[in-house]
């Protein structure tokens, strides 16, 4: 049996209003025999699915390749769906019948395509209005429809309506881009939703990214413009051939809405009396409602959407409802999330319902606000009385676990509440498990982190009145994303936003979208606006960590100017080339060796900075490599051994002591391969002993924890990364999880031992830079890492590395390719590794403490190498036994 199955197309199954004009198409095969590679392949791409003539037929091409084919084939037509097939033989001389058929369809793939206009119901004068607002417009078809397609966008964020039904279910669209440059537009079969005679089309609009408040401790608002604005093109095709477009235009009608007020860090007001009934069907009355304005925007800035779309992922039921000791009636749901609460209630006209949401309790067990700063998480529902009402908001989301309930008509019951999670749509692909359950609920804290923080751009919180697109957290954890869903759609998004809000000198700002640009002069801690070490690495490190989890070279393709931008920026501004003194930078932000009250680490800047230097300008030169720029190869391989003899210049003394005793200079030393050979050892020795002294404990911040357990475990030291790993009281990431975390804390001491709290300046209990340690517990632990020279996991690394006192672990992960998966498990004096590789890859097994003529392998033989005993195994199902050296 040999089969193609799951066909993507940009990643995605069977997507609509894709702007890539060569798509990339990729399939997972299935085979019931062991040591499957594909041989070659066949792909068509037709414009009807019976493929008589096909558009494009790669013919048998002789390739291993199934993931990332792109399409060659005539130009592609605007707004058209394409199918595609693929068969293929294997080397055991197999040939699979073609697959199902996938399709794939364009969006408008030119902006002079648009005919629509920007209208907002609001006028110039509105920069201070928070409120939703309606927009409505009818229109007649005649004849029978074969195709209908909405292109849809706004100024702040819109939700479609079509004859009265809602139009897709994705949330906060167009989504948030660098507005300026870039704005996504949504596309939308409606093909059913439409009829033959009148047809009506309403939206809702409110303030979200582009005009609502926007990093409340800088008090910024309008950041992209004070009016909300839709812009909306309707393509219907009919049987007979003829072709009728509606667009958003002066004829179109505006009106308040129920939504009084609607604001990302704040909560939403609604008055459900003041309902419309029928608003966006045919026939409704709004002879009252007002006209709208036509206002200017730059059409070249509209892109259909390269990510994905925000969407509910879950359903939560509350936990407890209880009084706390100041007489607050709270709900708790049991998890921290972003989303909000869906409730029902009945009651009079007028009754409200007041909801306020936090993360945390307080020592005492009061509900905790204060860490929310500005951020006030309210939802007002004024009731319309009579029947049982339901209510969820609509352009706001809140990071809680728990609800308090101010007001309620009557007495709340349990079951009136739902939590609802949202977060960006990605597949979800990695799950580790182990032997201790702490470390289970870390996993499970870091997988929350992700699902808190993923929300259309990676944030650094989803609760306080910031949640914005922080580089640096980004750059620390994408790695561990990575193994949790498949980011990299999100991330081409992100990145395209990065690189169009890069500074023409290549610096980088501090958050993508670029909210902060040029107002960071009222800022008491940060006396720039871009460009800080850690922070703009996440220009090279993002498409570089890409391009290893999924082999996506497109991404490295389209960001290597950004990345090469970069790495010029510090050039620009290092002492000589090469060392990095100059500018403001975060730091180890956040590490416990930072001066009393500090938010900055001990590690000096100078130091940090030249090693991330050194550490991207590497990267570079790979990327250059992978796209056979030679003479960048060239050029940045000088650069980096300049920078690195410079950074031992500085950092280290002739005997090889590194000059700045903390535990992240010596951390960034060794991960980015800084250190002179022959002071290795050394190095290694002093980080211990810098452990040691802290009592097994880490102090580092954001730079050093996530390499913290990586180098140990690269430099001999597996036992002391575990007992670091599994250290459980203050700090460590065990005490989180002991104080009841079920996201990953911004501080190690967001809860202090004494049940006190870090400053309510800055204290997030969903952060998932510390999670970055899950990275760790993948590759590692359970031992389930690719090889860089076949990214991708076209060769899967396959070494665990059993310590700690853990009996097992086990990791899976959804690759391109297919599930890999790694079971370790000591039984008694044996080992048993349980292995799945899927067909089309290969991998290099090592297992610890083994000798070769040991191992029980049905057919695989292995040899003997230091710690173990190796060998090369194709896809399949595997099981290895063999006597555990202790
Ligand atoms: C954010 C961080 C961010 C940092 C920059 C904070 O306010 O929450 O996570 O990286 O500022 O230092």
């Amino acid at each position: 049996m040999l089969k193609v199955a799951k066909l993507k197309c940009e990643y995605l199954e069977n997507p609509i209003g894709i702007g890539e004009i060569r798509p990339r198409f990729g399939w997972i095969i299935e085979s019931d025999i062991k040591n499957v590679m594909q041989k070659t392949f066949r792909l068509q791409v037709a414009t009807d699915d019976s493929f008589v003539a096909p558009l494009w037929d790669t013919g048998v091409v002789n390739s291993s390749e199934s993931a990332h084919i792109e399409y060659d084939g005539p130009p592609l037509m605007p707004s058209t769906r394409y199918f595609y097939r693929v068969k293929i033989t294997d080397n055991h001389g197999q040939e699979s019948p073609w697959s199902d058929t996938g399709f794939f369809e364009t969006a408008l793939l030119d902006v002079s395509q648009w005919k629509a206009r920007f209208i907002s119901p609001e006028d110039s004068s509105a920069g201070k209005s928070s409120k939703g607002k309606f927009l409505r417009h009818e229109f007649t078809l005649d004849g029978e429809i074969t195709f209908a397609r909405v292109y849809v966008t706004a100024l702040g964020m819109y939700e479609l309506y079509i004859n009265g039904k809602r139009v897709g279910d994705d949330l906060f669209t167009p989504g948030w881009t660098s507005y300026k440059k870039r704005l996504q537009y949504q596309t939308y079969d409606v093909t059913n939703l439409l009829k033959n005679g009148v047809n009506a089309v309403g939206a809702v609009v409110g303030c979200g990214w582009y005009k609502g408040d926007l990093a409340g401790w800088l008090g910024r608002r309008n950041v992209y413009g004070s009016q909300t604005a839709l812009l909306l093109q309707m393509l219907v095709r009919y049987v007979d051939g003829r072709e009728q477009i509606v667009v958003t235009d002066e004829t179109w009608k505006a009106s308040d809405s129920p939504i009084l007020y609607s604001e990302i860090y704040h909560g939403e007001i609604y008055d459900a009396r003041l309902e419309q009934p029928g608003w966006n069907m045919p026939g409704f009355d709004d002879s009252n409602w007002h006209s709208v304005e036509v206002v200017e925007y730059d059409m070249s800035t509209l892109t259909p959407q390269d990510g994905l779309p925000v969407r509910r992922q879950e359903m939560i039921k509350p936990i407890s409802m209880f009084m706390t000791p100041k007489g607050e009636r709270v709900i708790d749901f049991g998890q921290n999330i972003a989303g909000w609460v869906k409730f029902t209630v009945k009651g009079n006209p007028g009754d409200k319902v007041v909801l306020k949401h936090a993360e945390v309790l307080d020592a005492a067990g009061n509900f905790y606000t204060e860490n929310l700063r500005s951020a006030k998480q309210r939802i007002e529902y004024i009731l319309k009385g009579g029947e049982t009402e339901t209510f969820e908001p609509h352009f706001t989301f809140q990071g809680f676990r728990y609800v308090m309930i101010e007001e309620y008509p009557g007495e709340p019951s349990l079951d009136a509440f739902t939590a609802v999670v949202i977060h960006s749509d990605m597949e979800p692909t990695g799950s580790f498990s182990c032997s201790n359950e702490l470390i289970n609920q870390l996993q499970h804290n870091i997988l929350w982190g992700l699902k808190g923080n993923f929300i259309d751009v990676p944030t650094d919180c989803p609760q306080r009145d910031e949640r914005l697109g922080w580089t640096g957290d980004a750059q620390v954890f994408i790695r561990t994303a990575c193994f949790l869903m498949n980011t990299a759609p999100f991330f081409k998004k992100w990145l395209r936003d990065l690189k169009a809000d890069q500074l023409e000198d290549g610096g980088v700002p501090y958050v993508i979208p670029d909210v902060l640009g040029g107002s960071m002069g009222n800022d008491k801690l940060i006396q720039q606006d871009h460009s800080s070490a850690g922070w703009g690495d996440a220009a090279v490190i993002c498409p570089w960590t890409i391009y290893l989890c999924y082999g996506d070279k497109r991404i490295l393709k389209e960001q290597y100017e950004s990345m090469k931008g970069w790495v010029e920026y510090i050039r620009a501004h290092a002492q000589n080339g090469v060392l990095w003194n100059t500018g403001f930078h975060f730091g180890d932000w956040l590490a416990l060796d930072a001066k009393e009250g500090s938010y900055f680490g001990a590690t000096p800047n100078d130091l940090v900075a030249t090693a991330f230097y050194a550490y991207s300008t590497e990267l570079l030169v790979r990327a250059a490599k992978i796209l056979g720029k030679e003479k960048d190869a060239e050029e940045y391989s000088r650069l980096h051994a300049n920078i690195v003899k410079a950074f031992q210049d500085e950092f280290f003394t002739p005997s090889g002591r590194l000059a700045v005793r903390t535990q992240t200079a010596h951390i960034l030393a060794l991960m980015f391969n800084l250190v002179p050979d022959q002071h290795r050892a050394r190095t290694i020795d002093t980080l211990i002993a810098l452990l040691n002294e802290n009592g097994g404990h880490l102090t580092t911040g954001f730079l050093g924890t996530p390499y913290f357990c990586h180098v140990l475990s690269q430099n001999g030291k597996l036992d002391a990364a575990y007992s670091l790993l599994l250290k459980d009281d203050y700090p460590s990431w065990l005490y989180q999880v002991k104080k009841g975390a079920t996201t990953v804390w911004e501080h190690w001491d967001g809860i202090k031992p004494d049940g006190s709290m870090w400053s309510a300046d800055m204290n997030s209990f969903n952060h998932y830079a510390y999670g970055a340690i899950g990275d760790w517990l993948y590759r590692v632990v359970a031992g389930l890492d690719t090889d860089p020279d076949m990214p991708g996991y076209k060769r899967i690394l396959i070494r665990p590395q059993p310590g700690g006192g853990l009996t097992y672990a086990e990791a899976q992960f959804t690759s391109v390719y297919g599930k890999i998966a790694v079971k370790w498990s000591i039984e008694g004096d044996n080992m048993i590794v349980d292995v799945t590789v899927p067909p089309n890859t290969t991998a290099h097994v090592t297992l610890p403490r083994a000798l070769a003529e040991t191992v029980n392998a049905d057919d695989i033989s292995f040899i003997n190498c230091p710690g173990g005993a190796e060998a090369e195994i194709g896809s399949g199902n595997y099981r290895f036994v063999y006597p555990y050296k202790k």
